[in-house]
């Protein structure tokens, strides 16, 4: 097991990478529980669950919203439950964003912390203290920040998960390593078939290695002013796509991080042949990298981005492998791009 750390401005988060469920009340506070958890999860695992009620969800994207959030703290209210309470989420990205949430606002805030049970939400959604729901199609455009005071990630977990969700969380194991770590870029590539197979050092290598680049980019900047948006290469138009193709965020992300590495390309920044290493990696561990879309389509939904500034946005490009640069470019540039990339004979 590895234990890594981001310190937020309301406290300590710890990620104890390899730790398992069963293990969970070793770090539960002496405070009355309450768990939030999913069907699939607790049809799965609710046997190994602590002792305390639970508060179950359904599963997919649409149920990320404000109106779940209302349906869980009635439910709390029912309950009785106090401010002394502990909320624990057990489950996946969309269980981990709706219990950081709610624990966020319940009460004007109480305890929590999350068992993380997918291989997406262990390297990206359960860590870093966004938390938040979609409105309408806008992925996270309601939420807070605020760190879990500790999260589990139990590999041992991933073994119930399809090979799509293995791929997907593969997804953003690439995009850290694009933005920061050239050795583990080389790592993946060497043990590509061991990763989609689940072998446990190398998926305990992945999973701590990129929870330790992502803690230490949450540690520099929580709030997302500066070196944190590192963390969106591929997202912008991966968020696009996203909106307009429910396909999975991870096979989102990788096709908005095939297009971000043809951008940088064309800055002049990485080699053709470069691009070609990152289409082949993505490839190889099941992920799509085509752009068959429409680019009116995908224009508009990136001209909603959350995070766009007026008429700019902050474009996440490589300068080399293992290395991200943040450019403010103009949406005009970002639609000339699209333009040149994506379909336009629809
Ligand atoms: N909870 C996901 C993040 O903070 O990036």
């Amino acid at each position: 097991m590895k234990t890594l750390h981001i310190q937020g401005k309301w406290g300590d988060s710890a990620i104890h990478v390899g730790e398992r469920l069963a293990n969970v009340g070793a770090y539960l506070p002496n405070q009355p529980l309450v768990i939030i958890t999913d069907e699939n999860i607790k049809t799965l695992y609710g046997h190994a669950f602590p002792k305390g009620p639970v508060i179950s969800i359904g599963t997919g994207e649409q149920i990320k919203t404000l109106a779940t959030v209302e349906y869980i703290l009635t439910r709390l209210v029912d309950l009785r439950c106090d401010r002394s309470c502990f909320i624990l989420g057990i489950g996946g990205g969309i269980v981990c964003d709706i219990t950081g949430f709610v624990a966020s606002i319940f009460l004007r805030g109480v305890d929590f912390g999350f068992v993380s049970t997918s291989l997406l939400s262990q390297v990206d959604a359960s860590l870093g203290g966004k938390n938040g729901v979609n409105l309408s199609a806008f992925k996270n455009m309601v939420g807070v920040f605020n760190q879990p005071g500790f999260v589990i990630c139990d590999l041992e977990m991933l073994k119930t998960l399809p090979q799509d969700e293995i791929s997907n969380g593969l997804a953003e194991i690439v995009k850290h390593a694009l933005i920061a770590d050239a050795d583990l870029l080389a790592f993946i590539e060497k043990n590509q078939e061991k990763a989609l197979k689940l072998d446990p050092l190398i998926i305990l290598h992945l999973v701590s290695d990129s929870v330790a680049i992502k803690s230490r980019v949450v540690q520099q900047d929580e709030h997302e002013t500066g070196e944190r948006r590192k963390l969106n290469f591929g997202h912008t138009i991966g968020h696009a796509i996203e909106k307009i193709d429910p396909c999975g965020h991870g096979r989102a992300v990788s096709r908005g991080m095939a297009a971000a590495a043809v951008f940088s390309m064309k800055k002049g920044w990485i080699s053709s042949r470069e691009v070609d290493r990152i289409f082949a990696l993505l490839q190889g561990l099941g992920l799509p990298t085509d752009l068959h879309y429409d680019a009116a389509k995908i224009m508009d939904a990136a001209g909603r981005d959350k995070k766009k500034q007026g008429h700019f946005l902050h474009y996440v490009f490589l300068e080399a492998m293992g290395c991200a640069r943040v450019e403010k470019i103009s949406f005009d540039a970002l639609n000339g791009f699209i333009r040149s990339v994506f379909n336009t004979a629809f």
